[in-house]
């Protein structure tokens, strides 16, 4: 497949947005949604809330922010075939990296690039995703590889086990094992889930219908866009768990690796 050819390049107001869909083997597919789900922090809604935490409590957080890409970091928790699928991933992910700095900057595909992977996990209602964009990071790729009515969390019925995942079914339909009695019911709305892009310009005085971009992620949606773009994302409201794997990459260069020194 001739990459450069398949990957759409779009520039939204003065921002190239990369859009191709991927759809990787099931077996691939499956074992990343188990890996993000053995990681310490789970849910997206667990990422929040630093204030009010003590030092101890700060140290632990910090302790489960994660790289999928650190083999060595990963080893103790994940199988060999895990390991395997994740490295298939970053294969199938640094070539679409390379083609969008090609295509959209102009970069070469040989560049030298860090990258830092991780996951979005939610359940229904679990919290917004407020407007952010990726502090630091030259470019961000995700890749949705779950939208919900599909699968429940806890994703085994019994703990250990390897067996098939556990689809939604009419006993846990709200995507969780146990259920709260004020828990809100999942439903299928319209707007479920769906990541909006906002024009990174000031020009505040613009119509907000031009400024914002909806876009609807589908299993094998994949997206890639400058790290300084402000991004949000509706509620996930629909029953089952909503997954996207996403990498933070930077392109080094002399600028940036060797010239800087600490400021006093
Ligand atoms: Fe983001």
């Amino acid at each position: 497949m001739n990459l450069h050819d398949k990957l759409a390049i779009e520039h939204e107001w003065t921002t190239p947005i990369g859009s191709i869909d991927i759809y990787l083997p099931e077996v691939l597919r499956q074992t990343l949604i188990v890996i993000l789900t053995k990681q310490g922090i789970v849910f997206t809604e667990h990422t929040y809330n630093k204030v009010n935490k003590t030092s101890e409590a700060l140290k632990n957080f910090d302790n489960n922010i994660y790289n999928l890409f650190d083999y060595t970091d990963q080893k103790e928790l994940l199988e060999a075939n895990e390991i395997d699928a994740l490295k298939e991933f970053e294969k199938i992910a640094s070539k679409l990296i390379r083609t969008y700095i090609a295509k959209a900057w102009g970069l070469d595909e040989d560049s030298v690039i860090k990258a830092r992977c991780f996951g979005n996990v939610q359940r229904p209602f679990g919290r917004r995703t407020a407007p952010h964009f990726h502090h630091a990071w030259d470019g961000v790729f995700v890749h949705y590889l779950t939208v919900g009515e599909e699968f429940n969390y806890p994703l085994f019925e019994k703990e250990g086990t390897n067996e098939k995942l556990v689809a939604i079914t009419g006993k846990a339909e709200r995507g969780r094992a146990k259920l709260d009695a004020q828990d809100p019911q999942a439903i299928n709305s319209d707007y479920s889930g769906d990541l909006i892009l906002l024009d990174p310009r000031p020009a505040i005085k613009m119509p907000y219908n031009n400024k914002a971009k909806t876009i609807k992620p589908e299993v094998g949606t994949t997206l890639l866009h400058p790290g300084y773009l402000w991004h949000e994302t509706q509620t996930h409201t629909k029953p089952g768990i909503r997954v996207a794997i996403v990498i933070n990459f930077n392109i080094e260069n002399r600028n940036w690796d060797i010239l800087p020194t600490y400021l006093i």
